[in-house]
């Protein structure tokens, strides 16, 4: 079977990487790829952007390409998985339409409430004085977020009326967001502990992926700006035996079911932020439709089951009640980010000292570009280096000793990923 990963990131890597291991897959393709794709010997890129949804269907069909998997929420919610099935090619990821759930806060938000699924009040706003009046009603903390897709830079949890003001008018006057911030969603602040749950369906079947938990703030203990995530591990322990069982019952079911009665049927990852709280109560903070960066990397480590013969039986509706396999290890991503991340960065510096993937330790690429030889940074996050172990301490511990060894100018990143499981470790 030939496949095509769409994408450039370590999420696309790490999807190429795993997919290329089925003894299905004959050869496996990325575009447009990175640096790390670039150097495995089993993957080859090609130079179509991953937005380029006409170009990417001719590059199919030419190619005789037999399952597309899709990285990114653009292409899905622009509509590449439509386009794909008009001209009779199967793609894995879902429709324009259920896309939607991570395309529109506003779509996500009003679908949750028809379908009885626990997550935080709101109110959609357009105007700038009704938000304010009504989250000066409502009081700090408060969370503003812009309607549509905003590179995971349109959340504001706002400590204090001066901070919620500003994003309020970011959005709805300057229009930092363009149009995807012409629209707000004001929404109550949910305490508690983040998780990510990721599944795979078609639309019928679901199958759920190992629980997993990811650091989206810049600094260490969670601190400073929000970045797309940096660092993840997986299994997340917040998500006990009965917390997975809650989260399929109260959330993933009706979400499948909710969106069938609706006449958008889903076939592709489907991943639930959820917030779990002291009680063990749980509400949805953000469906995105797709599987999450990073939390790709250490769930892809673990995964011992065939991921291109699950994706293609889900495209076909084949998909019976499959048990996944898993490393019983756990496992755990570093990212390694271009200073200045998440604002303005230098691109084009040579990374130095990646480690060699072992059986426990694979780096795994995302704005990096292989070119004259040697691997350089081209985004602002750069790398992910993911490793299993016994703990977390010691997959934790594996992963900085090979960050250690890595260079590049003014490179950066956490030092305390894993930090909640490995305090539940000690306990
Ligand atoms: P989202 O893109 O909706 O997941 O928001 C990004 C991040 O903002 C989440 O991962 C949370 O850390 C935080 N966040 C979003 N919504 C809320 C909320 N209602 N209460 C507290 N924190 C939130
Ligand atoms: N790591 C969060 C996301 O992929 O949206």
């Amino acid at each position: 079977m030939k496949v095509l990963v769409v994408g450039s990131g370590g999420r696309e890597h790490a999807l190429a990487w795993k997919l290329s291991k089925s003894s299905l897959v004959s050869e496996i393709f990325v575009a447009p790829g990175n640096g790390g794709t670039e150097i495995e010997e089993s993957i080859q890129n090609i130079a179509i952007d991953s937005n380029d949804i006409e170009g990417l269907s001719n590059f199919a069909k030419k190619s005789g390409i037999d399952l597309t998997v899709v990285g990114p929420e653009d292409p899905l919610v622009n509509g590449i998985t439509d386009k794909f099935q008009d001209e009779g090619l199967l793609c894995f990821g879902p429709s324009k339409d259920a896309a939607r759930l991570e395309g529109s806060k506003e779509f996500m938000k009003d679908f949750l409430l028809r379908n009885k699924i626990p997550t935080a009040s709101y109110k959609t706003f357009t105007d700038s004085k009704k938000a304010i009046n009504y989250i000066e009603e409502q009081g700090c903390p408060i969370v503003i977020k812009a309607d549509g897709l905003a590179a995971g830079k349109g959340v504001t949890v706002a400590f204090d009326i001066n901070q919620a003001k500003e994003a309020v008018n970011q959005s709805l006057n300057s229009k930092v967001f363009g149009d995807a911030g012409t629209k707000i969603v004001v929404e109550e602040y949910l305490e508690g502990e983040e998780a990510s749950f990721i599944v795979l369906t078609d639309g019928n079947k679901v199958i759920p992926f190992a629980s997993s938990q990811d650091h989206k703030a810049r600094d260490n203990g969670d601190l400073g700006p929000n970045t797309g995530g940096m660092g993840a591990y997986s299994p997340a322990p917040v998500v006990t035996d009965s917390v997975h069982k809650k989260i399929l019952d109260e959330v993933i079911y009706p979400t499948i079911e909710g969106l069938n009665s609706e006449g958008s049927s889903y076939c592709g990852f489907l991943y639930a932020g959820v917030m779990v709280d002291q009680n063990q109560n749980i509400k949805v903070l953000e469906f995105n439709c797709r599987f999450g960066d990073p939390e790709t990397q250490p769930i892809m480590m673990r995964l011992k089951s065939d991921l291109a013969e699950l994706c293609f039986k889900a495209c076909k509706k084949e998909l019976s009640n499959e048990e996944l396999q898993w490393d019983a290890r756990k496992s755990l991503g570093v990212v390694m980010a271009s200073g200045g991340y998440p604002f303005d960065y230098e691109k084009g510096n040579i990374i130095e000292g990646i480690t060699e993937e072992l059986e426990d330790l694979k780096v795994f690429h995302a704005g990096t570009i292989y070119e004259e030889g040697s691997v350089k940074s081209n985004g602002g996050r750069v790398l992910c280096v993911t490793t299993l172990g016994e703990s977390v301490f010691l997959a934790q511990k594996k992963a900085y000793d090979a960050i250690s060894k890595i260079k590049w100018k003014d490179s950066f990143y956490r030092n305390d990923i894993g930090y909640r499981a490995i305090e539940r470790e000690k306990n």
